[in-house]
């Protein structure tokens, strides 16, 4: 039978207790955490948000209130009230912030009031370590459990830390926080829009915001000057680890600003998000430029925990290329992993096999990486001077990727696939002998988070399948001043570079932004150039280009990924250990059971048909 709260109030929370309490009476309240039964005395750890204290009933002090409390089972709900006491030094637990004292109940019979029961949990909440939780569906489907655990209440409450800190940090810089509307039109970022149809105009539909991109560039056109917002955004793709369909922006815009200008606000509040979290960073951020960041890491995102990639072509005679059958006209691209040693000739051989580097377009076969061990049987000048080009000490492991010689002149597609293929076997392999080095493994701060700047993105990628052009960011990106002509001449294309930026940390992606366009000639002529007509043009964005012709200052910003951040800082491997109600990856809500079918009457009401 349960018990009511009647006028009790909590004196204290289970993590507050320590040996200067000794002696007062307290009032807790909590789950059942565990329930120890050593005959004559129980015990129950009692737990909530803030930690667990041990609680002690006495079968010589009340033999119904322990008779009682032996009916408590994992995650009862309870109230108890009794005295709080230094546990003597051989009990002490160290592994507990209460760890020195306990809690013994009251005789009265009261002490002890159960205020609800629970089922059996499919999983206990009492199990820390997500890894004993083999079903991640369970965690989902019975989220609200998966939730008390003290790992996820304390990425839940890390990531409330590292908001509330950006969000102060941008107050503090002068910036304002406005809301933009989630019911909207479609703002293009690559994605697919969520949809939301209109009941009183049946057949229109809003869009969800994949991004508040417009209305921020509106906010500056208004003059608000400084502007961000901590905002859900809503994107339909394909999911990763690192992807929901909903997720949150740290957004801002300012008007005026140098690229510089973005950096340095950016670096200010990651300092302030990274110091709530206990981590000193170090600014300014490595500034890098993406040609560099190709040749060097393979990558628009690189990890720069670990070195980076060496040309080492000046390493090979005329008679080396010739007789390895080694092109001389594609990069050789040393890879170097500290530490690694060297191969084992069953890991050579599979390597070798899981290596082949195939150009982009035809996947034609390019080449695939050298074991320097072979090379030092062959030729050790060789393999030594590749070793001092790559900059490589004794223990580093050092993998020349080379293509093959073939007659047909290489396209430039190739050489930047060379050194995309290699930034991949890169990553892979440092994955692979993560055990030998200890990149990943950092306690330095400033070794474990190595953030960079990524500049001069192009403007446009090609698309092979529609012979046309998209824009690389998205399309209210401005290009490069220099690079301007060719947009307005809508000529090489492929060759401009935009006012793009990413700040990056140790691989991962975690913002974007750029410069804007500002005039609205450039606006519709990049809108030309990436193929839409200027009756689509209108039609998709006329209120933007309209908006564009009342005196729109220079303006530019950025978005950063708060899960992301929030992820690395927790330590995760997924965007669902640090939001609170996520989706799988097949973007379902398990726990509510969405997305559902709805009623024909509800359908009807918004004029839409579906297929079965
Ligand atoms: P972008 O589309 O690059 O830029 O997004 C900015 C940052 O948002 C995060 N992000 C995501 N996080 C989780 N799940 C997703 N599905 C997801 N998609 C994006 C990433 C990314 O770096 N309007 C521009 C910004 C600007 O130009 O100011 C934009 O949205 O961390």
């Amino acid at each position: 039978m349960l018990d009511f709260l009647g006028d009790l109030q909590r004196t204290h929370t289970c993590g507050a207790l320590r040996s200067q309490h000794d002696g007062q009476r307290v009032t807790l309240m909590g789950w059942v955490n565990r329930r120890r039964d050593l005959g004559q005395l129980l015990f129950i750890d009692l737990r909530d948000r803030t930690g667990i204290t041990q609680i002690v009933f006495d079968a010589g002090a009340n033999p119904a209130l322990h008779e009682k409390a032996s009916r408590l089972r994992s995650e009862y709900v309870i109230a108890i009230s009794g005295r709080v006491t230094r546990r003597s030094p051989d009990t002490v637990n160290k592994n507990i912030s209460t760890g020195e004292v306990e809690v013994v109940a009251d005789p009265d019979p009261s002490a002890l009031r159960l205020l609800n029961e629970s089922k059996t949990p499919p999983f206990s909440p009492a199990d820390d370590a997500t890894s004993t939780i083999a079903n991640e569906e369970m965690r989902l489907k019975y989220r609200y459990l998966d939730l008390r655990r003290p790992a996820m209440q304390s990425n839940i409450e890390l990531r409330h830390k590292v908001a509330l800190a950006i969000r102060n940090d941008l107050a503090a810089r002068g910036f304002l926080e406005i809301e933009t509307p989630f019911m909207t039109r479609s703002t293009p970022e690559g994605a697919r829009d969520y949809l939301v149809p209109s009941r009183v105009y049946p057949g229109s539909f809003y869009a969800l915001p994949q991004s508040p991109q417009l209305f921020k560039q509106i906010l500056m056109i208004s003059g608000f000057d400084k502007y961000f917002q901590i905002v859900r955004c809503f994107r339909d793709e394909d999911l990763r680890a690192d992807r929901q369909p909903e997720f949150t922006q740290i957004d801002l815009e300012m008007t005026y600003p140098q690229q510089e200008l973005v950096f340095a606000v950016v670096e200010g509040f990651l300092t302030a998000a990274f110091k709530a979290a206990g981590f000193a960073l170090k600014t300014p951020f490595q500034r890098m430029k993406y040609d560099e960041a190709i040749r060097l890491y393979g990558n628009d995102k690189p990890d720069l925990r670990l070195p980076p990639m060496t040309d080492v072509r000046p390493a090979f005679t005329a008679e080396d290329f010739s007789e390895l059958k080694i092109d001389d006209r594609l990069p050789v691209v040393a890879v170097r992993i500290p530490n690694a040693g060297k191969l084992s000739d069953k890991e050579s051989k599979e390597l070798r096999a899981a290596s082949d580097l195939r150009a982009p377009k035809d996947k034609q076969f390019l080449g695939t990486f050298y074991d320097l061990k072979q090379i030092e049987k062959k030729r050790p000048e060789l393999a030594k001077k590749i070793r001092q080009l790559a900059g490589a000490a004794e223990n580093d492991l050092v993998a020349p990727i080379a293509a093959i010689r073939r007659d047909a002149a290489p396209r430039p597609a190739n050489i930047t696939a060379q050194y995309v293929n290699a930034g991949h076997l890169r990553l892979e392999w440092a994955q692979k002998f993560a055990d030998r080095h200890n990149a990943f493994s950092h306690t330095d701060p400033a070794e474990r988070f190595r953030f960079a700047w990524v500049t001069d993105f192009p403007m446009f990628e090609y698309d092979d399948s529609t012979g046309g052009w998209n824009a690389a960011h998205h399309p209210f990106t401005s290009p490069h001043e220099q690079d301007m002509e060719k947009v307005l001449a809508v000529r090489d294309l492929g060759s401009v570079r935009a006012l793009a930026y990413d700040v990056v940390l140790n691989g991962t992606e975690l913002g974007s932004g750029s410069i804007r366009i500002h005039r609205q000639d450039v606006q519709k002529q990049i809108f030309r150039a990436l193929g839409m007509t200027d009756d689509e043009a209108r039609s998709r964005f006329g209120f933007f280009l309209e908006a564009l012709e009342y005196g729109t200052p220079p303006h530019g910003g950025i978005a950063l990924g708060l899960d992301r951040i929030v992820m690395i800082l927790a330590g995760a491997e997924s965007l669902r250990e640090v939001i609170p109600f996520p989706k799988t990856a097949k973007a379902v809500d398990l726990m509510v059971d969405a997305p559902t079918p709805v009623s024909e009457a509800q359908l009807k009401e918004l004029g839409i048909k579906t297929k079965s």
